[in-house]
């Protein structure tokens, strides 16, 4: 049997202070919002091989979520994420309350200016303002080296290395690959949602990114075309797309013809359930 260390639950700022105190070394930080799957898991793990500490926090942040979506709804399973976290030995779980990050009369904010206005962005307005700010919240207090962030929200990942990079925030952003199901539905706390239907149909997400890859391999190159064609394929499901993107990696700025590396970037819906995957095209000489 390997032997496991105690984990630690920390609720509050001040005591999560006191403990960050006496930790030496290099501390990798994993924010989620819990519910945890094989993704979150997968960038612990990235954490504890690079950290003398981890620190995982696990907070459903409101600031995120606009007045019509699913925060009231988001999945929580406190009891199971803890489990899970034990097993996978991590000695330190950060568990705020909304009280705690968020007293009355809270008033600061955190804004990525341009970046933010794109893709979720233009349906989701204070998404990324909410990202931002509790993610400089979890920093400011956590003080890690290095901070893991999953390749699945490809948006998130850019938004908040701009904001590093803007704010001299001085923590290392690490990038973990989308971890995936067996049939290529990315890992997501949301699919639970979806129905058996759903389900089965909801793989077509991942089909339509390797379908663009393939016709960009075989020579397309105009983005329009490849966004009309991966819709066409969506649109033979109950999916509904809300929106492809075939943009710079950088700025999110859409390109019309792929001449360099470009994130290919969707949100599809499944009833109310809306799943997001992405991936990069590039040319390989
Ligand atoms: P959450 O959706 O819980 O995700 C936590 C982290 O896990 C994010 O960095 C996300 O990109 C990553 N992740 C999710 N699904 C993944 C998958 N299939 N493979 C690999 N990584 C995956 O993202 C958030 O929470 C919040 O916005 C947060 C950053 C915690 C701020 O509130």
């Amino acid at each position: 049997m390997t032997s496991r260390i105690a984990i630690q639950v920390i609720k509050t700022i001040k005591d999560m202070r006191r403990l960050r105190q006496i930790l030496h070394g290099t501390i990798g930080f994993v924010p989620t919002m819990g519910y945890l799957h094989k993704g979150h898991l997968s960038l612990v793990k990235l954490a504890q091989e690079k950290n003398d500490h981890v620190i995982v926090s696990i907070f459903i942040n409101p600031k995120q979520f606009g007045p019509k979506e699913d925060f009231q709804t988001y999945p929580r399973n406190t009891k199971r994420d803890l489990l899970l976290l034990k097993k996978a030995n991590v000695g330190i779980v950060f568990l705020p309350n909304v009280d705690e990050l968020y007293p009355s009369g809270y008033e600061s904010y955190v804004h990525v200016e341009k970046v933010t206005k794109k893709l979720e962005g233009k349906s989701r307005p204070q998404h990324f303002i909410g990202v931002a700010t509790v993610v400089t919240k979890l920093f400011n207090i956590i003080q890690p080296s290095h901070a893991y962030f999953g390749q699945k929200d490809a948006q998130q990942v850019i938004v908040i290395k701009k904001m590093v990079t803007d704010l001299n925030i001085p923590i290392d952003i690490i990038v973990g690959e989308t971890l995936r199901e067996s049939d290529g539905l990315a890992m997501s706390s949301r699919n639970i949602f979806l129905n058996d239907r759903e389900r089965k149909q909801a793989n077509i997400i991942y089909k339509s990114l390797r379908f663009a890859q393939q016709l960009f391999e075989s020579g397309e190159d105009n983005t329009k075309k490849i966004k009309s064609k991966m819709k066409n394929l969506i649109h033979t499901t109950l999916g509904h797309v809300d929106y492809i993107s075939i943009s710079d990696p950088q700025t999110l700025k859409e390109v019309a013809k792929i001449d360099k590396m470009v994130l290919v970037n969707l949100v599809v819906r499944f009833g109310k359930t809306r799943l997001i995957d992405n991936i990069y095209l590039k040319k390989i000489k």
